[in-house]
């Protein structure tokens, strides 16, 4: 689970033989074909387009050599047509690469990012990342904008769902993960090109209003927004997105030092690089740019390659060449870079897709089976007073209820454009097919849709409750309401939502909630009045089956919390890797109500914390209950003292003290207790996956190299500052005593 290790197969392959030709000979074929290039030819290449079927124009664009790359579409045989027209009309017969934006799956949806995070299960995500890919390539898509990588803390931001939320070591193993599994091993055309995006800080956005700016410091861009992408570019990743935000002013899409000096020369990073949409023209309304050809100009000498949609390479490039304000040899080199990628992808050679493939493949046996899987280790039990798993031999009547019940759209979340709802199976879909014939599933919805307000719904819901022995109350956030451009002031839940909690409550019968949605909520209320949550990021495809097999018993929860859930909205962001500050928060300080009215401002403690909601957030991060329980025992180290060169091992007794056959995640925190800059409280540093069967228990180790604690201190490089340190071995982020250790200097 190192980073280090996910410098893998893949970019060893890569760095040998490209689609069955050696980096000579690709290199090779590269200079040969852009020494036949006109200056024109070049820019074409740098250029990406947006297409909805065969267009005239679009056609001619191909033929006439003015596209690199096209994005959005989809259907095989249109784009076997394009590819045609590209190899044997256009003058020097380069494919085209075909992207898409691939988030969660292509045809059969997976959960969203932050859902596949919450499995903590890297291996899982990275299978689920090849058969999304066998999928998608079967329709002749060779790159997928994925993954994601921007370390979110704001659950208002609407894209923390892309995600794989706030810590910078869940990202960057994830992240290198789902590169692997695209790409697969780069020998075939089922290698699906990864973007890793969005370079960088964007998840940062003030106040989670997306787009808006960032203020990233340098030593925080080091430390906590950069490591995900190092480790995804280690992994592989052929190509890179720059980022919409400008960060203290510097927009991604012109920001050179990250583009040239970390990008290219500290990483080796030698795939290309692409704007976001439009975010090369976008650089005019940041005030960074004049016009068109300004922003072209900055683009380009900041070390793109690829212009998404802004169409300001292939209207200014020439220009500006001709001026000297840009070098042709750094339109050769962006250029290089495109072409390295499509040789690598084996697009030289072949770049036609079967049409019959796609049958084969899509919605097949084994990816349902993954998507199924990621959906049930996803799934993350919050609260559970007894009610969980429900005993069907116990119950009559079932009332399904709630608008996320039978919501299969909403149920994929953010960015399925190609997910079909009627593949979708819903809890009541699942419910009743399971238990359809021994028991009374009653479906009263309540609400049809998560925004609405309906008291005639409510009482209707609250009616049937009355009825039945037990509500599974199925609530939540339409996919609308996360993704881009989809952001929220307040995380509660919307629409009458919240009173129908209330409502089903009252009425005493025992109330399962499964909360569906694309960010943490504040689910401050709901864990009040509920006798049991489980909590599910958009869980996609197979989102029902796994949810019903969970609730029933037939399977044991097992995801953790990859962002804090806030205690209030006003609470954000919040993030279990924070700083400690000069003041913190004691846990005994006067709340809002607690004050008399008389009070001084000094007596309250004047420590870090709000009046209306204290410090700590309602979950934390790593937090997931189980139907088992986990003790663990105390870690103990090999040594107390460490030179930075060597490696900790961290030996622990887990044991399954439950009645229940449960995975727990275990999870190794480490704290810096002194550092030239202060350091977070605690930082993930390794975590596993472990199953046991009831009363069973293990010992397990993990090792951790002293080099995982190098930071950017004082003086900006990275190092192992000796000293003294505290570690946990636990079930979340809160939990366990710590061990301590020292690092001593060479
Ligand atoms: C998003 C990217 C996405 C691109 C192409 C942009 O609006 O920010 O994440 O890959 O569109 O669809």
């Amino acid at each position: 689970m190192r980073n280090s290790s996910y410098v893998s197969a893949c970019l060893l392959a890569m760095s040998l033989f490209a689609a069955g030709c050696s980096r000579t000979e690709e290199d090779a074929r590269i200079e040969r074909l852009l020494s036949q290039m006109t200056l024109q030819e070049k820019i074409g290449q740098m250029n990406q387009l947006s297409v909805a079927g065969l267009t005239p124009d679009m056609e001619a664009a191909v033929r006439n050599g003015a596209a690199g790359s096209i994005l959005n579409e989809v259907n095989p045989e249109i784009i076997n047509e394009y590819q045609r027209i590209a190899m044997e009309e256009s003058r020097l017969g380069i494919p085209l690469l075909v992207a898409r934006d691939i988030i969660h799956g292509f045809r059969t949806v997976f959960p969203i990012p932050l859902g596949m995070a919450s499995t903590f299960d890297p291996e899982l995500v990275r299978y689920g990342a090849r058969l999304t890919a066998q999928e998608a390539t079967a329709s002749g898509i060779r790159w997928t904008f994925s993954p994601m990588v921007d370390v979110s803390r704001d659950a208002r931001w609407g894209r923390i769902a892309e995600s794989s939320g706030e810590d910078t070591y869940l990202n960057a193993v994830m992240g290198a993960s789902m590169v692997r599994g695209y790409q697969g091993d780069c020998s075939d055309s089922t290698s699906l090109a990864a973007c890793v995006k969005h370079f960088v800080g964007y998840g940062a956005s003030e106040s989670g209003r997306d787009y808006n700016s960032t203020y990233i410091p340098p030593r925080a861009l080091r430390n906590v927004y950069l490591p995900p992408f190092e480790a995804a570019v280690k992994a592989g990743a052929m190509t890179l997105m720059t980022s919409f935000n400008d960060n203290d002013g510097v927009p991604g899409t012109g920001n050179a030092f990250l583009l040239k000096d970390v990008l290219r020369d500290e990483w080796g990073f030698d795939g290309f690089v692409v704007t976001d949409w439009a975010s090369a023209a976008e650089m005019i309304q940041h005030g960074f740019a004049r016009d068109g050809k300004d922003a072209a100009s900055i683009a380009l000498n900041s070390g793109v390659d690829m212009d998404m949609m802004s169409h300001v390479f292939t209207a200014h490039l020439e220009e500006l060449v001709a001026s000297g304000a840009v070098k042709e040899k750094d339109i050769d080199n962006a250029v290089r870079n495109i072409l390295r990628i499509k040789s690598r992808l084996g697009l030289f050679d072949n770049p036609y897709v079967d049409v019959d493939r796609a049958a084969e493949v899509q919605y097949n046996d084994s990816i349902m089976d993954a998507a199924y899987r990621t959906a049930l280790e996803s799934a993350i039990l919050l609260r559970n007073e007894g009610v969980l798993p429900v005993d069907i031999s116990r119950v009559r009547r079932i009332l399904v209820t709630g608008p996320m019940a039978d919501a299969p759209h909403d149920q994929m979340g953010t960015w399925t454009f190609d997910g079909q709802k009627e593949c979708t199976v819903t809890p009541l879909v699942a419910i009743r097919e399971m238990y359809g014939d021994d028991v009374e599933v009653i479906y009263e919805p309540g609400l049809t849709y998560s925004r609405e307000f309906s008291q005639r719904g409510i009482a209707a819901a609250v009616a049937a409750a009355r009825k039945a022995d037990v509500i599974l109350a199925f609530m939540g956030e339409e996919a609308i309401l996360s993704g881009e451009a989809h952001c929220l002031a307040d995380i509660t839940l919307k629409g009458d939502q919240r009173k129908m909690i209330a409502a089903l409550a009252a009425t005493g019968k025992p109330l399962v909630l499964t909360v569906m949605a694309g960010r943490p909520l504040v689910l401050d209320e709901e864990s009040r009045v509920a006798d049991a949550i489980l909590f599910s990021f958009h869980p996609g495809t197979m989102g029902g089956p796994a949810i019903a097999d969970l609730l029933f018993g037939k399977a044991v929860p097992s995801g953790k919390l990859p962002a804090t859930f806030p205690a209030a909205s006003g609470q954000v962001p919040c993030y279990y890797s924070h700083n400690n500050t000069g003041r913190p928060f004691r846990g005994t300080e006067t709340m809002l109500y607690d004050i008399p009215r008389e009070a001084s401002q000094t007596s309250l403690g004047n420590t870090s914390y709000m009046l209306d909601c204290g410090f700590y957030p309602l979950y934390p991060f790593g937090y997931g209950l189980s139907y088992t329980e986990f003790g663990y025992s105390a870690p103990v180290l090999d040594r107390q003292e460490y030179s930075p060169d060597d490696v900790i091992r961290v030996t622990f007794t887990l044991t399954n003290t439950g009645r229940y056959a449960a995975t727990e995640v275990a999870q190794l925190y480490v704290r810096d207790l002194v550092g030239s800059s202060a350091r977070p409280v605690k930082e993930l540093k390794g975590f596993r996956r472990i199953s046991l069967a009831p009363g069973e228990s293990g010992e397990y180790t993990f090792e951790l190299p002293v080099q995982d604690l190098a930071f950017y201190g004082l003086d900006m490089t990275r190092k192992v500052e000796p000293g003294d340190f505290h570690l946990w071995v636990a079930g979340d982020s809160v939990s366990g005593e710590p061990v301590s250790f020292s690092v001593v200097a060479d």
